[in-house]
């Protein structure tokens, strides 16, 4: 039907030949379709054509409203937020359908107004506003500078850092060794879903790394959903956490790793051993070496693509077989020669499990102990995305060029677990 005149983000009424549909108007690039986001929450694209008659039944209106953020509560404890994008910081564009950034921290409150009923929220810090995965070394920095200010200021109990959940793993991990001697609580937290939508995981996640930033656990923890209920949260050790799911609000789990703590919007239960609260200032240990790399290793890789790692990386982590293998020996495909070659010269060569649960070990099988006579470091039950970050926070200090073995052994935020507890 030509002549409608629709507006994304307007709520309509269309007739068809067989049916009524009604939706809300999504941007669209084809002018020839009218894409419909139907009250089921599904999109369909109807052809213009197909369209007998049409009418607006409440025209979108762009929201202007000026939110505030709440008056400090002089009886709560306080808190520093430090707020860099992703789905928690994000609400739905009735326009296109998707979710879009918030505009401004007050509208964060206006959103979440039940952790400024937890603590007092005394500074927000917002360092950039991104996705995760646009994310590099230079937004850790950043994020690490504000948490630094933040765990500096006497009022403040704890951080709660909003992180985008796709990569917030690496983040966990880097916050854990730039900050080892943490003197207070920092607390990572995510939405799987945005919080204008009725299953959304944000506010539990808020109220719950809240409560966490107010304990005296000073640590580096993720906190999120422990269920796919809105029940309680789980905090996980930031070295040993990982993203294992797509969509489900318990998407991170603890590997390798009991969770810290069981964690309500009201209260945090212990479950396991953790560094206490100091007092003083901390500073942060910023330095970090972008040229690493994380691969993951697949039948058939050929080694000359050491070659290439080697010109332009300083070291690399492989995610090997279940216990840390790479071919070596035997027929055709065998990557000692290169690997001896490249260690020899200085690159360092890291070794994880594809399996990301259990423990790498080069003692059971002869191809491992070849491994290990290559110069390969076997990282233990270390997860990759960990080591990968812990590579270049190490060759980042130019100190330890010579100990970098040594120092990716060594147990410095609780990434290395002697003993795997049972799960
Ligand atoms: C991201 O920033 O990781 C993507 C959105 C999200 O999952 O929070």
């Amino acid at each position: 039907m030509a002549g409608l005149n629709f507006s994304p983000g307007d709520k309509v009424r269309l007739r068809l030949a067989l049916k009524e549909l009604d939706g809300v108007v999504l941007e669209n690039a084809q002018s020839e379709v009218l894409l419909l986001k139907l009250d089921s929450g599904y999109n369909v694209g109807i052809p213009k054509e197909n369209i007998l008659a049409g009418r607006v039944l409440k025209k979108f209106v762009e929201d202007k409203k000026k939110f505030f953020l709440p008056k400090p509560d002089k009886k709560l404890k306080s808190i520093g937020l430090v707020v860099t994008g992703g789905t928690i910081a994000s609400k739905l564009d009735a326009r296109t359908g998707g979710v879009a950034p918030l505009t401004d921290v007050s509208e964060f409150a206006n959103f979440y107004p039940e952790i400024f009923k937890i603590a007092n929220v005394k500074k927000i810090v917002v360092p950039f506003m991104t996705a995760s995965e646009s994310m590099s070394s230079e937004h850790w920095l950043k994020i690490g500078n504000s948490v630094e200010e933040l765990l500096n200021d006497s009022e403040i109990e704890g951080v709660v850092v909003t992180h985008g959940t796709d990569f917030l793993h690496y983040t966990s991990a880097v916050l854990s060794f730039f900050f080892v001697n943490l003197n207070k609580p920092v607390v990572l937290t995510y939405a799987q879903r945005s919080v204008d939508r009725a299953s959304s995981d944000a506010n539990l996640n808020l109220q719950c790394a809240a409560q966490m930033a107010l304990s005296n656990c000073a640590e580096v923890v993720l906190v999120g959903h422990g269920s796919t209920n809105d029940d309680f949260c789980f905090a996980i050790r930031g070295t040993k956490v990982r993203k294992l799911h797509t969509s489900r609000r318990d998407a991170f789990k603890s590997v390798n790793d009991k969770p810290i703590a069981k964690v309500f919007s009201d209260k945090v239960e212990f479950i396991s051993g953790y560094n206490v609260k100091h007092e003083g200032k901390v500073r942060g240990d910023f330095s970090f070496n972008d040229k690493v790399a994380l691969v993951k290793f697949y039948p058939g890789q050929d080694s000359s693509i050491l070659d290439f790692y080697a010109l332009k990386y300083k070291g690399i982590i492989i995610e090997g077989s279940g216990l840390g293998h790479l071919p070596v020996g035997e027929q055709g495909n065998d990557w000692s020669l290169k690997l001896k070659k490249h260690i020899r010269n200085g690159f360092v060569v890291c070794i994880t499990s594809q399996c990301i649960f259990g423990r790498v070990d080069p003692f059971v099988y002869s191809n491992g102990r070849k491994l290990l006579d290559a110069g390969v470091v076997f990282l233990e039950d270390m997860l990759a995305e960990t080591a990968f970050v812990k590579l270049g926070w190490i060759l980042g200090h130019y100190g330890w060029k010579k100990n970098v073995k040594e120092k990716m052994l060594e147990n410095l935020a609780g990434e290395i677990n002697e003993k795997l507890p049972i799960m």
